[in-house]
């Protein structure tokens, strides 16, 4: 099945002589050189009228799916009265309740516009509270872009992942995940210049790898301990894995958060939450965050219009049902194909590739799976109408159901047919 994509190809060769690479995010580079139309619900539309089943979501915001009709509409009629003032407005603290009372754990709120920016505000405040400097993270978890928390881990060897790069690898230790004891020798020898430990409670960034039983509680004792700050990475899993995230899925509070996402219906919204204590030096100006965008009028009201969605008709049973069935639906149509299929989630976010299916804990053991192949698959599943991260993950939202179960199973029943997963 081959679907025509001359529009695209076209605008991609005007882009390439605009943009570097034609994208404007790295992490687009790998994907294919599809320009979108539209989108509804869990379905886009290309600029050459071919339709797609979406399990990419923006990479994530789009929880709610597309064009969210009270999410848009909020923001419609709040950006009648403007949009930034360099000052406050009401619907910040609708906003900032909502959010509070969904996390649950957490006394005080910020809104930035990335995740990128919240991580490095909460390793600030993390130092700030500590006067120490270092931070603890581990093998294959992303923080975002910037110079101190982009790395690439290879073989257990850790480098920066970019030319340019300023190296602040002293700033940092980086372990295995999932390995409690790695992290309690390092802060047995190293806690007294530890200002954090900075992990994704999930690691989503590679494969969908769940914490080991009692491991986030042995990192929370340990921090405690050691008093040292725990920060929770959420910016994936925050409203995606339950209300308040990682921290009310498995019931462990986290001294500092960091969210974006799923929390604002695919308008670029990001916050840090977090104890009064560690926060409360931000609104002293002792600790500075700043920001011309943060809290603007679109942003509030697209959090707030999200967040009372989300308590009011609370998608995630749904989400849970769907998933467990498309991951059976897919694992089967690995089996029917021959082809080694694997999957393994949560599953409102889980991880696709080919490779041995036993349980993955840590990025070592990705080494088990051949994620390039996996990655030429999911361009071959553009022309059959399915949208997917070369990188493995599939991200479901609340506008997910039967139908696309049954167009999604059709279609990639179509391109294995057709030798897409490289026999
Ligand atoms: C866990 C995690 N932290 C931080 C970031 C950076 O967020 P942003 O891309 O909004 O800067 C991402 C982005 O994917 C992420 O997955």
């Amino acid at each position: 099945m081959t679907r025509n994509h001359t529009r695209s190809a076209e605008l991609a060769a005007r882009a390439a002589g605009l943009t570097p690479g034609g994208v404007h995010s790295n992490v687009r580079l790998a994907g294919p050189r599809v320009f979108f139309e539209r989108g509804e619900g869990a379905w886009l539309w290309d600029v050459d009228g071919n339709d797609y089943v979406d399990y990419l979501l923006g990479q994530g915001p789009n929880f709610l799916g597309h064009a969210p009709r009270a999410v848009n509409d909020a923001v419609a009629a709040a950006m009648r009265r403007g949009s930034v003032f360099g000052a406050q407005h009401a619907l910040e603290n609708d906003a900032s309740e909502l959010f509070l009372q969904a996390v649950g754990w957490a006394d005080r709120v910020r809104f930035g516009v990335s995740g990128t920016e919240s991580v490095q505000l909460a390793l600030r405040l993390a130092r700030a509270a500590t006067g120490r400097r270092r931070f603890v993270r581990f093998a294959g978890h992303y923080h975002g872009w910037l110079d101190n928390v982009l790395v690439r881990t290879v073989d257990e060897t850790t480098t920066p992942a970019s030319a340019g790069q300023l190296d602040q690898f002293d700033q940092f230790h980086v372990l295995p995940y999932n390995d409690l004891a790695a992290v309690e020798t390092l802060l047995a020898e190293h806690a007294d210049d530890l200002a954090a430990i900075l992990l994704e409670p999930v690691m989503c960034n590679s494969g969908v790898v769940p914490p080991r039983d009692g491991y986030l509680r042995g990192l929370r004792d340990l921090c405690d301990r050691h008093s040292v700050v725990l920060i929770f990475d959420e910016v994936i899993t925050g409203f995606r894995i339950a209300p308040g995230g990682a921290a009310d899925r498995y019931g462990v509070a986290p001294d500092l958060a960091t969210y974006g996402k799923a929390m604002a219906g695919g308008w670029p919204v990001a916050a840090v939450a977090g104890r009064a204590e560690l926060m409360d030096p931000i609104g002293t100006g002792e600790v500075n965050h700043s920001g011309t965008f943060n809290a603007s009028v679109p942003a509030c009201a697209a959090v707030a219009a999200t967040l009372r969605q989300l308590r009011d008709d609370p998608p995630y049973d749904r989400l849970e049902t769907h998933g467990g069935k498309l991951v059976d639906g897919l694992r089967e149509l690995g089996t029917r194909h021959d082809v080694p299929l694997r999957a393994q989630g949560l599953p409102m976010a889980f991880h696709m590739s080919f490779g041995d299916p036993s349980p993955i804990h840590d990025l070592g053991q990705l080494d088990r799976l051949d994620l390039e192949r996996y990655a030429r698959f999911a361009h071959v599943l553009v022309d059959y109408g399915v949208w997917v991260a070369p990188r493995g993950i599939w991200y479901i939202s609340a506008a997910h159901g039967e139908k696309e179960l049954v167009a999604v199973l059709e279609r990639v029943d179509a391109a294995l047919a057709a030798g897409g997963g490289d026999r």
